[in-house]
């Protein structure tokens, strides 16, 4: 098939190791799909910087002609515009589109969605929810016909590490933050991680998805951990808790009976021996709780650079295979390109 042009918006902590993995895994990623994928330029605020590892061909300021010359547009700049509107034109361009962009989907993800839907393009964000985890597509599509009662998460890996470092390593708040945003965890502007608000984004996609309802930003009870000092997580720590910012999106019965969605973030204290105590670091864990699967648990890193671009790269290659496949939907089966070995070589780790 003909090549597909993908256009990269963005190459910061994020964008940068998707662009690096667009080339080093071209042929791999053109076997998948079973065209290549063309990687036809990067648009950035700052043309002038040197940046490891990119070809300084592709940089360019003009985001808004290299979407209109795309098939595949990936928004990796965050915000709200112009991201909004690039995405708008990529759509209306006809393009499919992968975005990372949680602050966008929360609050405009049902006008990005339904445009997509009209244009009949997709529109794919599992990286906009827990970094490298796959969970929007779980809860949104696997679980569709199971009926989700709870969704209850740590989704946010800055204050996670700032909470984690506090409490094992007694280090200051602000210290904390200071070394997340030094290793590509934090927004842009940190205030959306330890406000809260970046959980609250995550918390209303997630609950969109799970209770096929609109829920958006300002729908979400919001607390951070901006109050939370060092002596608190010290005094929790002694008496057999650790500090965590939750995510919890719940359907509750009403005064009449009927269901309701309830969806908020705030910090809570989790005893020690609760699995979501032993989430350390950046990572990220989701509880799901649904009427026929029961509980279902995913864990993961839920921020950084490598770990994130693990998910863009899958919507990339998921939207580039539906390009190719056309009306048919279902991928090629595996076409052996790594040998299957004897049981006898086999070196067993786990007895
Ligand atoms: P960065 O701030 O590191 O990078 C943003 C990039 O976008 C930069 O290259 C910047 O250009 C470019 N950019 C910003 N605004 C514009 C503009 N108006 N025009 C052209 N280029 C622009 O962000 P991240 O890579 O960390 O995050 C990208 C997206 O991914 C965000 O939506 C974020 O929420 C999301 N995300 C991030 C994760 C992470 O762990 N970092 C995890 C999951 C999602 P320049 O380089 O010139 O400044
Ligand atoms: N700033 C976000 C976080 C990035 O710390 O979780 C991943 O969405």
């Amino acid at each position: 098939a003909e090549p597909l042009r993908v256009a990269l918006l963005g190459c910061g902590v994020v964008g940068t190791e998707v662009a690096q993995r667009l080339t080093t895994h071209a042929e791999a990623y053109a076997e998948r799909i079973g065209a290549r994928l063309e990687l036809t330029g990067i648009a950035v605020r700052d043309t002038d910087r040197t940046r490891a590892g990119i070809d300084p061909a592709l940089i360019t300021d003009d985001a808004e002609g290299l979407v209109g010359r795309a098939d595949i547009v990936v928004e990796l700049m965050g915000g709200i515009e112009p991201a909004r509107s690039l995405i708008l034109k990529a759509i209306s361009h006809g393009a499919s589109v992968v975005t990372a962009n949680k602050a966008l989907l929360a609050e405009h993800g049902a006008d990005l969605l339904a445009a997509a839907v009209q244009a009949g393009v997709r529109l794919e964000y599992e990286a906009a929810v827990a970094g490298a985890i796959p969970i929007v597509r779980p809860v949104g599509e696997s679980l569709a016909g199971d009926k989700v009662q709870r969704i209850l998460g740590i989704v946010n890996g800055t204050t996670n590490y700032v909470l984690d470092k506090m409490d094992s390593e007694g280090w200051e708040f602000d210290d904390a933050v200071k070394k997340a945003q030094e290793l590509g965890y934090a927004e842009a502007d940190p205030t959306a991680d330890v406000g809260g608000h970046d959980a609250a984004a995550k918390a209303a996609i997630l609950a969109n998805l799970a209770f096929h309802t609109p829920v958006s930003l300002s729908d979400v009870y919001v607390e951070g951990i901006t109050a939370v000092t060092a002596a608190d997580v010290a005094r929790a720590k002694a008496e057999g808790y650790a500090v965590k910012l939750l995510a919890i999106c719940e359907r509750l019965e009403q005064a009449d009976g009927s269901d309701g969605v309830s969806a908020r973030v705030y910090p809570a204290l989790v005893p020690h021996e609760h699995p979501l105590a032993s989430v350390h670091g950046a990572f990220n864990a989701v509880f799901v709780e649904s009427e026929a699967a029961g509980e279902l648990m995913f864990y993961g890193q839920g921020a950084g650079g490598a770990p994130t671009s693990s998910a863009v790269l899958g919507d990339i290659i998921s939207v580039a295979r539906r390009r190719v496949l056309g009306g048919r939907g279902q991928s090629e089966p595996s076409n052996g390109a790594l040998p299957l070995l004897p049981i006898d070589q086999i070196r067993t780790r786990y007895h």
